[in-house]
C-alpha cells in the first residue's frame, strides 16, 4: 500500500518535473523566437523607428512589465528616450533629465540594476514611484566597440524580481538593440555625407554664375520650412531638401556665356536655358534613392495654371513637392541681386509673390509661404533666374 502510494508521487514528481521543462523549453522556443523576429527586422531595411517598434512589440510580449522604455545618451550626453511604451511623454522628459546620475551608474558598471521593491526614501526613485511603480529595471545597451550607449528600463506596479531566464533575455534583446542604434547612426552620417556632398555640388556648379551663388541651399531651407507646416515625414523632408539643391543643377550643360549674359537673352538662348528643368532630372535619374526626387526637379517650373514648362501641366496635376520648390525659386529669384537691377526687399518680393498666387504658383502654398519666418534663412543670397519667372521678374 505505502510502496503504491510512493510509486504515485514519485510518478506525479516527475510528471510534474517533465511539465516544467516542456514549459521552459516551450518559453525558450518562444524566447528565441521573439529575437530571431528582432533580427529579422533590423536586418529587413525597416526604418530604425519601425526596428525600434518591433524591438519593443517583442520585448514587452516576452516579459509584460506595465511599461518600458529605450533611452539613448545624445550628443549633448544627456538621455534621450528613443522609444517608450505605456509612459507619458512628460514621464518620459522627466526620467531623461533627472536620472542622469542613476543611468550613468548603471552604464559605467555594465550591469543590469533591478529594483525588486522600490522603498520610500529612494529620492530620484520617487519619481517612477509617484507614476505607481513599484519595480524597476534598468539595462545597459551597449553598442559596437563596446561602447555604452543606452539603457533598456522596465517598470512594474508589483514587485518584481526578474528571473535568471528573462535576464538572459534582456541581455540578448539589448545586444539587438545596440546593433539597431549602431545601425541608425550610420545611416545617419550616411545621410549627413549625401547631404553634405550634393551642397558641396550645387554650390561648386552655382559657382560658374556669381548671380546664383547660395540660391539653391537657400530654396532648399525655404521648401524645408514649407514642408515642416505641412508636416512632411522626416524622409519626405530630407527628399525635398534634396530636391532643393539639386533643381538647377542641369544648368551644368547651359555655357556660361548665356548665364552670365545680362542683355536681353535670345529666342534660341531662352530655350537653352529653360532646358535645364529636363537636364535636371535627366543627372538624377540613375540615383535610384532619388527617382521621385527626379519627378519634383522636372516640373519646378510647371505653374499652377499650366503656362510653364516643360509639359505645361497646371494645379494638382504638378507634384506637390515642385509646387513648393516653385514658390521658393520665385522668392529666392526675387530677392537676388541682377546684372540689371537690385535685389527686391523681402517685403516686395512677398507682394509679388501673393499676385501670382491662384495664376503661376499654388495659392495654397504661397499662403504657407506667407505666413513663414525668414529671418531663419540666409538672406541676401545672389540669383540670376529672370529667365525663369518671366511674369513674376516682368511685375518686379
Ligand atoms: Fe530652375
Ligand atoms: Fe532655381
Amino acid at each position: 500500500m505505502y510502496t503504491g502510494i510512493l510509486s504515485i508521487t514519485v510518478a506525479l514528481a516527475s510528471v510534474i518535473v517533465i511539465l516544467k521543462l516542456m514549459a521552459v523549453a516551450r518559453h525558450n522556443r518562444q524566447h528565441l523566437s521573439r529575437l530571431q523576429d528582432i533580427d529579422r527586422s533590423i536586418l529587413s531595411g525597416l526604418s530604425h523607428k519601425g526596428v525600434m517598434h518591433a524591438i519593443m512589440d517583442r520585448l514587452t510580449s516576452a516579459l509584460r512589465p506595465d511599461a518600458a522604455a529605450i533611452l539613448v545618451v545624445d550628443k549633448q550626453h544627456s538621455m534621450k528616450t528613443v522609444i517608450s511604451d505605456n509612459l507619458s511623454n512628460k514621464f518620459n522628459d522627466l526620467v531623461g533629465k533627472i536620472n542622469n546620475g542613476f543611468f550613468s551608474s548603471v552604464l559605467e558598471n555594465r550591469k543590469t540594476l533591478n529594483i525588486t521593491r522600490i522603498s520610500e526614501d529612494e529620492g530620484f526613485l520617487d519619481t517612477i514611484r509617484n507614476e505607481g511603480f513599484i519595480s524597476y529595471l534598468s539595462a545597459p545597451i551597449i553598442a559596437k566597440g563596446g561602447v555604452p550607449t543606452g539603457v533598456l528600463t522596465l517598470y512594474s506596479k508589483k514587485p518584481r524580481a526578474y528571473t535568471k531566464q528573462e535576464l538572459t533575455l534582456i541581455d540578448s534583446i539589448n545586444s539587438r538593440i545596440g546593433v539597431a542604434l549602431d545601425r541608425a547612426q550610420l545611416v545617419e552620417r550616411i545621410q549627413e555625407i549625401n547631404i553634405e556632398s550634393v551642397r558641396a555640388l550645387a554650390e561648386a556648379i552655382e559657382l560658374r554664375d556669381p548671380y546664383t551663388i547660395g540660391h539653391s541651399i537657400q530654396v532648399a531651407n525655404l521648401a524645408m520650412s514649407i514642408a515642416q507646416e505641412l508636416e512632411f515625414s522626416e524622409r519626405e523632408k530630407n527628399l525635398l531638401e534634396f530636391a532643393g539643391l539639386l533643381h538647377d543643377i542641369g544648368k551644368i550643360i547651359v555655357p556660361e556665356a548665356i548665364l552670365q549674359k545680362s542683355s536681353v537673352l535670345t529666342d534660341e538662348e531662352w530655350r537653352i536655358i529653360k532646358k535645364h528643368a529636363v537636364h535636371s532630372a535627366k543627372i538624377v535619374e540613375p540615383i535610384k534613392n532619388l527617382r521621385s526626387v527626379q519627378n519634383w526637379i522636372r516640373h519646378h517650373h510647371e505653374q499652377w495654371d499650366g503656362s510653364g514648362y516643360p509639359d505645361g501641366i497646371s494645379a494638382d496635376k504638378i507634384p506637390l513637392q515642385s509646387r513648393i520648390l516653385a514658390v521658393c525659386d520665385a522668392y529666392s529669384a526675387m530677392t537676388g541681386d541682377r546684372p540689371y537691377r537690385k535685389a527686391l526687399s523681402d517685403k516686395d518680393a512677398r507682394r509679388e509673390i501673393a499676385n501670382v498666387a491662384g495664376k503661376q504658383l499654388d495659392p495654397k502654398i504661397v499662403s504657407i509661404f506667407l505666413s513663414l519666418d525668414l529671418q531663419i534663412h540666409e538672406k541676401g543670397k545672389t540669383h540670376k533666374e529672370g529667365e525663369e519667372h518671366v511674369d513674376i521678374e516682368a511685375k518686379a
